[in-house]
């Protein structure tokens, strides 16, 4: 007791400086190293690597071993967006299917808003003004793609990274994107879907069958939603409803208000040279007949991506011309393809995942998307993330010294 008190003041200094580098190096590790090995490993939830003997092709003849230790795989793309092969070759598709790949890019600037229309499906909800009545004028707009039962999730996200107040000085806002249900149930969940609008103005729906392999409509619905109703937007991101966004991250850190807004700007989880999936069991089995080429353009995972609000009236209508595919991000990257975009690779690989990365306050506020959340876990992660915004690496640290009762380094692999 007695060298305790003696020593106590000189030990707590120390142990204080100890726990601040420690805090520093524990938030590097987590930037460089942990997130490999946090949360699903990359060929979970992936809509396109397992597919029998195409997946594998990859070009230069990268060895599937190191493929399965790499966070993304990024095998080289043979074929650049803006490189002299022609598009048609680069998708090796019938003509039907993408007609005339010479994109008229030309056409498509000019006066967007006369030449769109809503497109094929009238709309049962809309918020036509919602975006020109915002105060601070909208910079960001989230597009989430959600099913009227999914009521716990949207409400999550309203209180969480939907919640426009969360930067105030920078203007965002959100849609809900949703088709609608056939039946009984349908139409009770549209009575509780019309309410819910009344009270949030915040959903968006067409009369189409809200399905899985309808996707691809909902997300167009979306894009033509900005082309039409929200042109001064600077920036839209699509995302779904079990994610997590880290918004402030994504507006301050990524997009930048004080900057020129970007053109021509596509991001996210960005999926190279990757191929269909033959596999007729699977959820993202692609037949042949509808998509023959053995490989998809570059696409980035409907999990979540951004990009700049010019990309949404002409990706519409680049849609136009293009046999919609049930897989909403690879059909997004055709679109791109045609459109000869590349998408931009963001600043660093763990930024965008399109699985779950294990929760701590550090990995989270230096993320933008992180998949698969339970609304009442986004929740608690949320608001764990707000009180622990200004400090949240040191305390990450803190938390682990208390645990483990050791000020040692103590760098744990966190569990699977
Ligand atoms: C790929 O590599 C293996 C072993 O390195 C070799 O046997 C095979 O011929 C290669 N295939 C191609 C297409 O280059
Ligand atoms: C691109 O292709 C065209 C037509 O095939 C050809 O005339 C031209 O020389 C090519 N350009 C380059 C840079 O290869
Ligand atoms: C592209 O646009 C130009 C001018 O608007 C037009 O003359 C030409 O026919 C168009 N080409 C295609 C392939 O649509
Ligand atoms: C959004 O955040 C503000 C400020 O933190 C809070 O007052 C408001 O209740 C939140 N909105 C929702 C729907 O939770
Ligand atoms: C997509 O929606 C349309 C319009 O409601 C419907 O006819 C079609 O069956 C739906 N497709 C699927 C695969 O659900």
């Amino acid at each position: 007791m007695q060298w305790r008190r003696r020593h106590c003041c000189t030990h707590t200094a120390k142990l204080l400086y100890l726990l601040s580098l420690l805090g520093v190096l524990v938030f590097l590790v987590h930037q460089v190293w942990l997130p490999r090995f946090a949360g699903m490993p990359w060929w979970r939830g992936n809509p396109v690597v397992y597919g029998g003997p195409h997946t594998t092709k990859v070009k230069g003849n990268t060895s599937t071993q190191h493929l399965g230790w790499r966070f993304v795989i990024v095998p080289e793309p043979t074929f650049k967006a803006d490189s002299n092969i022609s598009s048609s070759e680069k998708l090796q598709v019938n003509p039907s299917f993408v007609n005339t790949l010479a994109a008229n890019t030309s056409q498509s600037e000019v006066h967007l808003r006369d030449t769109i229309t809503q497109g094929p499906f009238p709309y049962v909800i809309n918020e036509p003004d919602k975006c020109a009545a915002n105060k601070p004028a909208v910079f960001l707009v989230l597009l989430i793609a959600t099913e009227a039962r999914q009521v716990e999730a949207r409400n999550a996200i309203r209180q969480t990274w939907g919640n426009e107040s969360v930067t105030p000085a920078v203007g965002f806002i959100r849609l809900f994107l949703l088709g609608k249900k056939e039946g009984e149930l349908g139409l009770l969940q549209q009575r509780m879907l019309q309410a819910e609008s009344q009270r949030h103005h915040d959903i968006i729906q067409q009369d189409f069958l809200d399905s899985y392999k309808n996707l691809t409509i909902k997300t167009l619905m979306g894009m033509n939603w900005v082309a039409m109703h929200c042109p001064q937007a600077s920036y839209v991101m699509k995302t779904d409803s079990d994610m997590f966004v880290n918004t402030e991250y994504l507006i301050y850190k990524l997009l930048r208000p004080e900057l020129k807004p970007k053109n021509n700007y596509f991001t996210g989880n960005n999926m190279r040279g990757f191929a269909p999936n033959r596999n007729k069991n699977s959820k993202w089995y692609m037949p042949p007949e509808l998509y023959p080429s053995e490989k998809y353009p570059t696409f980035c995972s409907g999990t979540g991506y951004v990009f700049s609000k010019d990309m949404a009236g002409k990706i519409y209508q680049a849609s136009l011309s293009i046999h919609h595919l049930h897989l909403e991000d690879v059909y997004v990257g055709i679109c791109l393809a045609k459109l000869r975009i590349e998408p931009t690779p963001p600043p660093n690989e763990f930024l965008f995942n399109h699985w779950r990365v294990t929760y701590s306050s550090c990995k989270y506020s230096h993320l933008i998307t992180s998949h698969g959340f339970h609304p009442n876990e986004l929740l608690k992660y949320w608001h764990h993330l707000q009180s622990n915004k200004h400090n949240a690496c040191i305390n990450t640290f803190k938390e682990r010294a208390g645990r483990t009762h050791s000020n040692r380094i103590n760098v744990e692999k966190p569990a699977k």
